[in-house]
């Protein structure tokens, strides 16, 4: 049996939470058995930190049964719309979605665990049939977790008593594990217990699971065994991925060094299943990284230089991992790919980023290095996030298509700012200037030939001048030579 499961809390005093948590909780579930019906809670906090097991542990503790409705599942929310729809809330529902009766005014603690998760989905309009069904003061007891409860609506969050979860300390990891192994028979050096507590980053689920995983067909955990264990460990491609994505470890490139899987077939794993985990800003940093990786192992292909694996490797895991903002929690089904497809994908989406690359590193007058050390970020940036005048600008500015645009931003997005783009008749800059100097220049121009046309009119008004001067110094002289003649 997986130890997380065997040793979940069984009652609210075997959850390790700070007193005040554990006096809220406690409060709240007295008033419910005392017939005042109250505002649900909403336990929000990273995973592994017993979210889950408070509300099941509370449930035991008072005696109540517990209908537990997976917010990712949708047949919940076809259950959750029948609760809206019905609105009797002293009746529940079996696991089987029957309703039940509640017998003798025995509670029954509704979970809703993991309602993030579900929020984005707006197939079945989960969130909003959540606010219907809370905003009828339902008579049970419910309980909300959320791994990131800013994710959700603040309507809804207003209908909640909102209790935030922190990491657990090392410390309390400790104990926890000293418990487990006491309990298990196995004698354990306290700092293999403390190595395994760091590494856990305040992830209780994970500590446990790595404990196990070290003690397997052990009696007796040494120092040494943490690490050495952890590279011995029968790793596979999924657990090698659940470690780049989800956690800062760098022992993850031994792992992958270990596997049988080639780095080209790992490099696609990855970079098939990273969207799933990865979203804006850390997602295409661990593109750029997994497109460099790649790279090199186009290199070692060509020119058979082998060196070249690791740094790919390496590239691929811990570069990869630390792309990431935060440690990522829940459980993500990650999927096998079709990899002939997600080469040529990985190489076009390259490609791209390549392109956009030297568009800055033109209009912004420097090295594509520098473009990407210094530029790129900031002008993903802007396009995600400033007006859409600004966005517009700076993507008219260096020349994006739409495609690159959606690439950074989004396709919405690029669709948005093209059209405030061409709305608002916005055009590159050096554009604007050439322009601005053909005008000038025809304008000169015009000057120009006005002052010849000028030029030549006074010419031609004094070659008119000259001429008339001849004729008449003709005639005078005509006239002359003939009085001359004459008198002569
Ligand atoms: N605060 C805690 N007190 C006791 N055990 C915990 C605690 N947090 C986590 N655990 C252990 O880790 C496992 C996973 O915890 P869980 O409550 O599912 O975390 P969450 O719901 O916050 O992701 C539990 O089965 C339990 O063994
Ligand atoms: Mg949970």
């Amino acid at each position: 049996m997986l130890w997380v499961e065997k040793y979940r809390p069984k009652t609210i005093k075997d959850v390790v939470a700070d007193k005040s948590i554990l006096e809220r909780v406690i409060a709240w579930a007295k008033r419910w058995q005392e017939g005042i019906p109250q505002k649900p809670l909403l336990l929000g906090g990273p995973p592994g930190v017993g979210k889950t097991s408070l509300a099941l542990a509370l449930a035991n503790t008072f005696g109540w049964e517990v209908v537990e409705l997976n917010a990712s599942d949708q047949r919940s929310w076809q259950i959750i719309k029948r609760i809206v729809g019905e609105a009797v809330f002293n009746e529940t529902i079996s696991d089987e979605g029957e309703f039940l009766s509640s017998d003798e005014g025995r509670l029954k603690l509704i979970l809703l665990d993991e309602v993030d998760n579900v929020s984005k989905k707006e197939d079945f309009g989960g969130e909003s049939a959540l606010i219907k069904l809370l905003k009828k003061k339902p008579r049970q007891p419910i309980i909300l977790t959320a791994n990131d409860p800013f994710k959700l609506s603040k309507e809804l969050r207003d209908l909640c008593e909102f209790i935030q979860f922190k990491r657990l300390r090392t410390d309390q990891i400790v104990k926890v594990l000293e418990r487990i192994c006491a309990s298990e028979g196995i004698r354990c050096d306290r700092r293999a217990l403390i190595a395994i507590a760091q590494n856990a980053g305040g992830d209780l689920r994970a500590a446990i699971n790595d404990l196990q995983a070290i003690a397997e067909g052990r009696k007796e955990i040494k120092a040494e065994d943490v690490v050495v264990a952890k590279r011995t460990q029968e790793l596979d491609v999924f657990k090698v991925m659940q470690k780049i994505f989800k956690r800062f470890d760098r022992t993850v490139y031994t792992d992958a060094m270990n596997l049988d899987e080639s780095p080209e077939d790992l490099i696609v794993w990855i970079d098939e299943n990273l969207p799933l985990e990865y979203e804006g800003e850390e997602l295409l940093k661990a593109y750029l990284v997994l497109s460099r990786a790649d790279m090199f192992l186009g290199r070692v292909k060509r020119r058979g230089f082998y060196r070249l694996w690791r740094y790919a490797t390496y590239l691929m895991t811990v570069g990869v991992a630390y792309a990431k903002q935060k440690p990522k929690g829940g459980f993500t089904r990650y999927q096998r790919p079709e990899i002939w497809q997600m080469l040529v994908l990985i190489r076009e989406r390259r490609e791209r980023i390549k392109s956009i690359l030297k568009k800055i590193a033109k209009n912004s007058h420097m090295s594509t290095k520098k473009a990407l050390n210094e530029m790129f970020f900031f002008v993903v940036y802007m396009l995600r996030h400033a007006d859409i005048e600004t966005a517009s600008k700076i993507a008219v500015f260096y020349d994006l298509s739409e495609e690159e645009i959606a690439l950074i931003a989004g396709e919405s997005r690029a669709k948005e700012i093209k059209e405030f783009a061409r709305r608002k008749g916005i055009k590159r800059v050096e554009v604007v200037e050439e322009e601005e100097f053909f005008k000038a220049f025809e304008r000169e121009e015009k000057r120009e030939e006005v002052k010849v046309e000028k030029k030549e009119e006074e010419e031609r008004e004094v070659e008119k001048e000259k001429k008339a001067k001849k004729r008449r110094k003709k005639k005078k002289e005509k006239a002359e030579v003939t009085l001359d003649k004459f008198f002569s």
